[in-house]
């Protein structure tokens, strides 16, 4: 099948929306391939800083995200998705508020977007993509036949990953995620670049006080509308 032709929904939002967690459950419920572009730009912060690289330094972090080898990984026991960076398990490394910073930072440079731009498009494949990210609607996949951009309250992403934090056993402050998203979220949509903002074909849900299963439900029905209305 042309790769055109592939069925794509894209599920944009800001840092802490639930993005990750919706589009990995409704990937699963289609059985269709899952792209989380926010891992590729953490994984070239990574990469950039453990070769001690001047993240304002264009044309390096440009070599860097063109260079470092990422790949994703089926789990063995079920759990998240191993993101490899040049043969190494990153998965927890990447997930920390410093390597989001990075991951920002670094995504403000255009090259680095333009390297970064086949990869993301390589992932549709049959029977269908669900990809995750900023962009994914507007700069990505413009094409996608179905676009959420999914968003929540500052204070309720603050909450949300200051539990999976904690969960994975990592030291933060509330006030200080609070901080560091509404930081990031700034950042994001005042870029000159692919700045974070809905597809004008989007459908806009707010998932603040919304629980999983609901938002879920909500953007499946976007793909399989109801039997009666097909
Ligand atoms: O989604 P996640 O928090 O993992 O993304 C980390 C950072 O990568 C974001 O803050 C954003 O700056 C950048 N990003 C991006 N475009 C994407 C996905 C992520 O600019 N499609």
């Amino acid at each position: 099948m042309s790769p055109n032709l592939i069925p794509v929904l894209t599920i944009d939002g800001p840092s802490g929306s639930g993005k990750g967690t919706i589009a990995s459950r409704v990937a699963d419920a289609l059985g269709w391939h899952l792209l989380d572009s926010g891992a590729l730009y953490r994984a070239v912060g990574f990469a950039a800083g453990m070769e001690g690289l001047d993240l304002s330094d264009a044309d390096a972090v440009t070599r860097c995200a063109q260079t470092t080898r990422i790949s994703f990984r089926d789990p063995k026991d079920g759990g998240e998705t191993r993101v490899i960076i040049n043969g190494l398990d990153a998965t927890d490394d990447i997930r920390t508020e410093t390597c989001g910073a990075a991951a920002s930072a670094i995504a403000a440079i255009p090259s680095v977007r333009a390297a970064l731009f086949d990869k993301q498009r390589s992932f549709r494949k049959a029977p269908g993509l669900v990809a995750d990210g900023r962009d994914m609607g507007t700069v990505i996949f413009p094409d996608a036949g179905h676009k959420v951009f999914l968003t929540a309250s500052a204070e309720e992403r603050a909450r949300r990953r200051y539990k999976q934090l904690k969960e994975k056993g990592l030291g933060v402050t509330l006030a200080a995620l609070l901080r560091e998203i509404q930081a990031r979220d700034l950042r994001d949509a005042e870029r000159p670049v692919a700045p974070l903002k809905p597809a004008a074909d989007a459908v806009l849900i707010d998932s603040t006080g919304m629980p999983i299963d609901a938002v879920v439900a909500a953007v499946l029905v976007l793909v399989r509308p109801p039997r009666a209305d097909r």
